[in-house]
């Protein structure tokens, strides 16, 4: 189930991304919707990462091509947030959990241009969002891993952005706060930002996103959850491993059919 939509936000045209000459990603033909929140799922190696890379230009190795608005990336970078897989980011460098998130503002600053107040008001509201102002003046190396990643959540917030690639943004980061985030990502949404997150979660992609992606190396579906996120389409992004896939089909079948006789009726073959 690949469904394409008019006017998209991202479209990926033939998409295939080699590393060392083999290919990670192969052939990807994606349109998305605008304001939505989209889940990108599959297993570890799937190119989830490779594919939110190679969007943002990082990859050296693809061909086909990549539109954002309609647009060519350079064009429009301004309008869009990227959050990278938190392994991949140097955490060394002396800077305040402020500091880093002011950092999300100077897109909108222009060459030489010092933060005025209003930037450090966004950045302070984007930290309190998060839970983090208490946070703003220690630094980033002083944090802890899931503090880390709130800071890195607000810079993204403080940003502004149109379009928000967020990879595992959950990774490390506790229950509580991870609910506090959806809520903020789904307002964002609301109001017609696009934001694609990368989510291991399979128990909570149905209440989490509108929308979701399916990829292992190929794409397996990409269209409204409740289409796409079927255990068909599961089975064949995440393979054999079925004790894990078990539980979500449950997961589905309840959401679905909360009448078990509905659903066994629906089961039946004809
Ligand atoms: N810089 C690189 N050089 C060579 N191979 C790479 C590189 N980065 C990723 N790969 C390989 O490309 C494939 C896809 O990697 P990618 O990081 O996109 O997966 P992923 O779906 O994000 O996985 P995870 O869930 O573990 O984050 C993997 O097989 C990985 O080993
Ligand atoms: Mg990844």
């Amino acid at each position: 189930m690949i469904k394409h939509v008019d006017n998209p936000v991202l479209e990926v045209h033939d998409l295939t991304v080699s590393y060392d000459r083999k290919p990670v990603l192969w052939d990807i033909d994606l349109t998305l919707p605008a304001g939505k929140l989209i889940g990108i799922v599959g297993p570890n190696g799937a190119g989830k990462s490779t594919l939110i890379k190679s969007v943002m230009g990082l990859t050296p190795n693809s061909s086909g091509y990549v539109k954002l608005f309609d647009k060519d990336l350079k064009q429009v970078r301004d309008r869009i947030s990227y959050v990278p897989q938190r392994e991949s980011v140097d955490w060394d460098f002396p800077a305040s959990a402020l500091d880093v998130v002011l950092m999300g503002r100077y897109g909108k600053l222009g060459l030489f241009k010092r933060p005025r107040k209003a930037d450090r008001d966004i950045a302070l509201d984007s930290l309190q969002k998060v839970g983090m102002d208490a946070y703003a003046g220690r630094q980033i190396s002083q944090l802890s891993g899931g503090q880390q990643q709130r800071v890195f959540l607000a810079r993204a917030l403080a940003q502004q952005a149109d379009l928000y690639f967020m990879d595992e943004p959950f990774a490390g980061v506790d229950a509580a706060t991870e609910k506090a985030i959806i809520e903020i990502l789904r307002e964002m949404s609301a109001k017609g930002n696009t934001v694609i997150v990368v989510h291991h979660d399979l128990q909570s992609v149905t209440q989490y996103f509108d929308w979701v992606i399916l990829l292992n190396m190929r794409l397996v579906g990409s269209g409204p959850t409740s289409e796409v996120f079927t255990t068909e389409l599961l089975q064949e992004t995440y393979g054999g491993k079925l004790t894990l896939l078990s539980d979500v089909g449950d997961l589905i079948r309840r959401e679905r059919f909360p009448n078990r006789e509905q659903f066994d009726k629906a089961q039946k073959p004809k």
